[in-house]
Parts: structure tokens; C-alpha cells; sequence
């Protein structure tokens, strides 16, 4: 005889939250912690990396200090192949050793390999404490400070590993992307064209229009004031209203993975040696190429996105180094692979997404008809 007991466990959350835009937003994060922002947290952990600590981490923790606060700053090395359970553990121990518990409060300032990596440890530090995002680059702006995705890489794949954490607060700090290398900005661009490319016409529009006044044709950053406050705007609109409909990627959200079944295989596969935004803008290219075979797209379409990539100073071509035969086999690893098949999310055209049956964003598509694809552009 067994017994069975039901555990009544409903839960009405919310976990709505403000992104602020401006230009050296620290003394705003000052007074919302003055102003009770995380009530309860007692210490806080700045978490940033090692090229991020000396330009914002180091200030921003004096400025704490300076406000009578107790804080301590942790620190990575910067870049992709940082973004592990090995260094998310060695943070963990160290504020352990620091004798951070439950009432700490986790701030990440830093591109998106910070906020994810010190999202991802604070959903499970003490089984989840709160943390904000203060948010250097372009890329962090316009993805992934944004929608409490967190996770780390391992061997086989990006960003598997993870949980859903959102922040308290998100500051996008315009003035910072002024101190960003030029390649890394136009690697945010990537993902703000994305946007445009899957909500909205008239924002790519703005966007051929405009991307001259934030990067030059020779590649320097020239970063007009309105023109980025009008890039961070768009980016956290459109992401939102995704983020808003299906905040654990049920399907709906599945749209701002559009270029990332090609994009996150290449960052992969090239060791890390392509950024992020310029893997996802070879990705949508191959994707806008795919579209136009399966009849989603005009040639005339994807030459817009192929153009406006590349005018933003972005790859649009695989590199020479990674055969089609590696590309394929590290879609695999894809989350969106169901059933041991491919799946893509494609452009309607510009400014929408296709939907397939039942409401479905992605759809698989067959080994041979990437294949196909890929030698014929490569060709
Ligand atoms: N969680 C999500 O939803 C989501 C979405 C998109 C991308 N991502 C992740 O974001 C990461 C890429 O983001 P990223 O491009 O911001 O990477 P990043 O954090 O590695 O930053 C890029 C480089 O710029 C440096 N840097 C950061 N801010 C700076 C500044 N203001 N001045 C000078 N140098 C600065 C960093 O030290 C690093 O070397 C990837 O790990 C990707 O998987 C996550």
C-alpha cells in the first residue's frame, strides 16, 4: 500500500523590473540602493571582469564604500572562454570565504560575459539572491543584460548551462560604450540588426539610414549621443516585448534566436576567436540566404540584411578556417535540435518572423539542404 500526498505549491511572482538608459548612471544606482532598491542586502558583491575592473568595477566600488556601504569587488579574466562552471565555482568560494550568505546582493558591470556568468551565480548563490546589471557594452545593452537568460559555456556548447534570474534593476551606461574597442561594438550592432530584422521594418530602415553616425565606413566609432539613446531604446523594446509574452522561451521567444542555429555553432567552432555579434552576423546571413531558397524571403531582402551588416563593420562570409562539414555537426548541439533535426527561426521578410504550424517559430531543416546552402554561398 502506498500513500501519496499532493504539495500544494502555486505562485503568483512578479518580477517586473526598471532598465534605465543614460550616461554614468552610478550615482542613480547609488540612490536606489539608498532608496531601498534590494531591501535586506547587507553586503555587496561587485562582480566584473579583469578589463572592466579598473574603467568601472574599481570606481563604482569606492563610490559604495564612499556611501557607507560594505562591499568587495571579484574579479575574472576578461573574455569568452572565462564564461564556465570553473570560474562561476572559484567565485563562489571565494565570496564563501568572504562569508557572503543569504543578504548579499550580486552587481555585474560588465559586457554580457559578466552579467551572465554573475546572473547565473546569483540565481543559485544561497539558492538565489538578488543582483543588478550594470551593463559596458553595446552587446549587454541590446541582449544580454536584458531578459534574465544567465549560464555559462562548457566544451560542448554555449550557454546550456544556466538558469532564468532576473535583476532588480538593469543600467545601460551609454558613456561606457565610448571605452569599447571598436570590434566589440560593432558586435552589439549584430544583435541590434536582429531585432530590427525580426520587428521591425521601420527601425531597419532607421538603421541604414543612421548606422553611419555610430561607426564609420573606415571602421572608427563615432557614436552620435541620439543615435545610440535611439539603438539602446529599440533594442529594449523590441527584446521586451518577447521577453514580456514568453519569458522561459516556450516558443515566442525562440524569434531572438534568429541567425544563433549557424551564429552560436561558428563562435564555437572558430575556438572563440569570432565575437559573439560577428558569429550571429554570419549566422543571419545564412539564414537570410536559407529564407530566400525556402521562399521566406526576396533576393532584394536579403541583400538589405547582407549590406547593413556588412556597413556596420561586420563579417558576412564563413571564414576559410571552418568547413561546412564542422558548421553542421556543431548545429547539432543547438538547443532548439529536437529529435535529433536541425531547427531554424526564420525572417518574414523584414521585420516580421515566419510562423509554421501550430504556431510554431522554428522548423527543422534538413542536413542536405544546409549543406546545400552552404557551398552554394561560400561558392
Ligand atoms: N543572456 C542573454 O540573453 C545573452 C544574449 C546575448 C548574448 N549573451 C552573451 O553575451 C556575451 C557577449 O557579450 P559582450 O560582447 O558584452 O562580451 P564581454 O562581456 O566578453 O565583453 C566584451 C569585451 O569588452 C570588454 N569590455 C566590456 N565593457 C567595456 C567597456 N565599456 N570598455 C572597454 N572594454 C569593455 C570586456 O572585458 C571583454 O573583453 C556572450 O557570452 C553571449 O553568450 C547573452
Amino acid at each position: 500500500m502506498s500513500q501519496s500526498f499532493h504539495v500544494e505549491l502555486k505562485k503568483v511572482v512578479d518580477h517586473s523590473y526598471t532598465i534605465e538608459i543614460g550616461e554614468m548612471l552610478f550615482p542613480s544606482l547609488i540612490r536606489d540602493l539608498q532608496q531601498g532598491l534590494v531591501p535586506g542586502a547587507s553586503k555587496f558583491a561587485v562582480i566584473t571582469d579583469s578589463s572592466v575592473e579598473p574603467l568601472y568595477g574599481r570606481p563604482l566600488l569606492e563610490l559604495l564604500l564612499q556611501n557607507g556601504f560594505a562591499a568587495e569587488l571579484f574579479s575574472f579574466p576578461s573574455g569568452e572562454k572565462s564564461k564556465t562552471r570553473e570560474t562561476k565555482a572559484r567565485l563562489e568560494d571565494e565570496l564563501l570565504s568572504r562569508s557572503y550568505g543569504r543578504d548579499c546582493c550580486i552587481i555585474a558591470v560588465g559586457g554580457g560575459a559578466v552579467t551572465d556568468l554573475a546572473g547565473f551565480l546569483a540565481g543559485t548563490f544561497g539558492r538565489g539572491v538578488p543582483s543588478l546589471n550594470y551593463a559596458t557594452t553595446l552587446l549587454g545593452a541590446a541582449d544580454a543584460s536584458v531578459g534574465g537568460k544567465t549560464g555559462v559555456n562548457t566544451p560542448v556548447s554555449t550557454n546550456l548551462i544556466g538558469v532564468f534570474h532576473q535583476p532588480r534593476k538593469v543600467y545601460i551606461d551609454l558613456a561606457a560604450w565610448r571605452t569599447l574597442p571598436v570590434r566589440e561594438f560593432c558586435s552589439g550592432l549584430a544583435e541590434t540588426i536582429k531585432h530590427a530584422c525580426l520587428a521591425d521594418a521601420e527601425f531597419f530602415r532607421y538603421l541604414e539610414d543612421n548606422i553611419g553616425k555610430v561607426v564609420s565606413p573606415d571602421g572608427e566609432l563615432i557614436l552620435d549621443p541620439e543615435t545610440c539613446e535611439q539603438i539602446a531604446l529599440h533594442n529594449c523594446r523590441i527584446k521586451y516585448e518577447v521577453v514580456q509574452q514568453d519569458e522561459h522561451e516556450s516558443n515566442l521567444r525562440q524569434i531572438l534566436n534568429l541567425g544563433h542555429t549557424a551564429g552560436r555553432a561558428l563562435e564555437a567552432v572558430s575556438g572563440y576567436e569570432l565575437l559573439h555579434g560577428e558569429a550571429v552576423s554570419v549566422g543571419l546571413v545564412i539564414q537570410a540566404r536559407l529564407g530566400v531558397k525556402l521562399g521566406y524571403m526576396t533576393d532584394g531582402e536579403a541583400e538589405r540584411v547582407v549590406s547593413l551588416l556588412q556597413q556596420a563593420g561586420l563579417p558576412a562570409e564563413i571564414p576559410a578556417s571552418i568547413t561546412n562539414r564542422m558548421l553542421v555537426d556543431k548545429m547539432y548541439t543547438d538547443k532548439k535540435v529536437r529529435s535529433g533535426r536541425i531547427r531554424f527561426v526564420f525572417q518574414d521578410g523584414i521585420g516580421a518572423m515566419k510562423t509554421f504550424a501550430d504556431g510554431a517559430y522554428s522548423v527543422p531543416v534538413e542536413e542536405e539542404t544546409i549543406m546545400a546552402l552552404l557551398e552554394e554561398i561560400r561558392g
